[in-house]
């Protein structure tokens, strides 16, 4: 019997990738399309769902270009989390999506966090408000463009609104509503309270499902356009941090993943519902069925991407990188704070900004490239370290993303961190969860932790240096110094440029 072929998409915030899996968990073919982000205003960050519908398009098709399409089962798609997304009562996209690091609901943040409160936040959804989440978000365009808000029929993620224009159901799963701060994320239903805080009602959100259920059947009149067979199968699907973590294995109790994507993230998961009583990490649902709990930063490989293309004008980042060697790392006198998109896990402050700091005359381009790579590790160790003080054992974890194919940079993670690194076997951390939750919803495994105990396995581990590690133990503590001085400036520099 020949294999059946199951389609991964990561609708990321640079590109959206595509995969063809079959039967086996063997990726047999990727595709991927980029499309821009757009900066309106300092701090501000769009993108129009119609470039990622276009992308999906264009992809699928050259995907499945020359196979036989009829042994297509099913989709999944993990997506960027948070972005809002806004149809009329005819389906058209109101205004871009403003996504996940986009910096503008401050206001909205500070009346959601101080007068409605953290503690009610926390109780009604297991968060408090970041500028990132959709809640915010839906207050600004309420306050801000009122003839838009008034026109809104349909709120969405990202991914939900590649899933409506493929099957015409308005879906969106728990893990990824989990960061909408609408949701009661451990009873897995909208919170009534925090919609009717935001302005809106229960027939403008989207119908609520686990990540491997089928939400429905590609429509037929997008699978004749798209060469697609009828009746293939659409599951629910992931935020991107959840369906990297089915992909490289992170399920069930206890496991962590690093993702250095554009954000970068710490993803631990559980079967059991927690939350962080800071609420320095979120608490959201995972993709398995159970719960995790995850800190995320705004930049982290894109703070590596704007020093290469933006500042020094190139992209090849493996030659920037080609003449640091062990000696320098955890010997490097200058310091990044990687703040370039202002800073969600753990600081929440949306006024931080980039900084270098600790130059000397001697200072060289090989040094400043070190210092953002650095900075990045540091930034991660921050949230691994509230993880620990909440009595959370993380002696290793998967790394995955764009960031993680840089050798060098794998090597300051695990010393940064002091634990071993495990490189999955498939890279395509988000795409490949997708795809696995598309197998579980067409029957394939019966759950998620299944497919994860067949097809994830590791490539190779990456450990720790005990000399490089002590070398960074101490860099790190200095580190960790520079955003409370600045924190203050920070806001000056803000007030400046309202
Ligand atoms: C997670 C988050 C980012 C985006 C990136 O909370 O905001 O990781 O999901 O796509």
């Amino acid at each position: 019997m020949k294999s059946k072929y199951y389609i991964g998409i990561d609708l990321g915030t640079s590109a959206v990738k595509l995969l063809l899996v079959d039967g086996d968990g063997k990726v047999v073919r990727t595709e991927s399309r980029e499309y821009p982000l757009i900066f309106p205003h300092p701090g501000w960050s769009e993108q129009n769902p119609c470039e990622w519908w276009n992308g999906v398009k264009s992809g699928l098709s050259a995907l499945i270009n020359g196979i036989d399409a009829s042994l297509i089962e099913g989709i999944g798609c993990g997506g960027q989390m948070h972005g809002l997304v806004v149809l009329d009562e005819n389906d058209n996209v109101i205004r871009p999506a403003i996504l996940w690091n986009d910096g503008r609901t401050y206001a909205e943040v500070d009346y959601l966090n101080g007068e409605i409160g953290k503690e009610k936040l926390s109780a009604l959804t297991a968060n408090i408000a970041f500028a990132g989440f959709t809640a915010p978000k839906i207050l600004w365009v309420k306050k801000n463009e009122p003839e838009n808000f008034a026109r809104i029929a349909k709120i969405m993620l990202p991914k939900d609104y590649i899933n409506y224009l493929l099957t015409g159901v308005h879906c969106c799963d728990y893990s990824d509503a989990s960061g909408m701060l609408t949701l009661d994320v451990e009873h897995k239903c909208w919170s009534a309270e925090m919609l009717e805080i935001c302005g809106v009602t229960e027939e403008q959100m989207p119908a609520l499902y686990e990540s491997s259920d089928v939400v429905g059947e590609i429509l037929p009149k997008v699978a004749a356009e798209l060469g697609l067979p009828n009746g293939i199968k659409v599951v629910g699907g992931a935020g991107d941090n959840a369906a990297a973590a089915v992909g490289t294995g992170i399920v069930g109790e206890g496991g962590c993943n690093i993702s250095l994507g554009t954000s970068g993230t710490v993803f631990i998961s559980s079967e059991k519902f927690g939350v962080d009583p800071n609420n320095a990490l979120h608490a959201f649902a995972h993709a398995d069925g159970g719960y995790h709990l995850m800190g995320c930063m705004l930049s982290a490989a894109s703070c590596n991407k704007w020093l290469c293309e933006d500042i020094l004008g190139t992209s090849d980042y493996a030659g920037e990188q080609k003449d640091i060697t062990d000696a320098d790392l955890g010997n490097n006198r200058v310091y990044f704070l990687p703040y370039l998109m202002g800073e969600r896990s753990p600081i929440n402050d949306t006024n931080a900004r980039g900084t270098f700091t600790g130059m000397t005359m001697d200072t060289t381009r090989k040094d400043m490239v070190l210092a953002v790579l650095e900075g990045v590790a540091f930034a991660i160790r921050d949230s691994v370290e509230v993880a620990k003080s909440l009595g959370i054992k993380i002696d290793r974890s998967k790394i995955c993303g764009g960031g993680a194919k840089s050798p060098l940079w794998r090597k300051i993670m695990a010393n940064v961190l002091n634990i071993p690194l495990d490189i999955p076997q498939t890279e395509e951390g988000p795409g490949y969860g997708g795809a696995m939750l598309a197998m579980v919803g067409c029957g394939k495994y019966p759950t998620v932790i299944d497919a994860a105990a067949a097809l994830t396995a590791v490539s190779a581990t990456v450990e720790p240096d005990p000399e490089i590690a002590a070398r960074y133990e101490t860099k790190y503590h200095i580190f960790k110094k520079i955003y409370p001085t600045m924190k203050n400036l920070f806001s000056d520099m803000k007030e400046e440029t309202k």
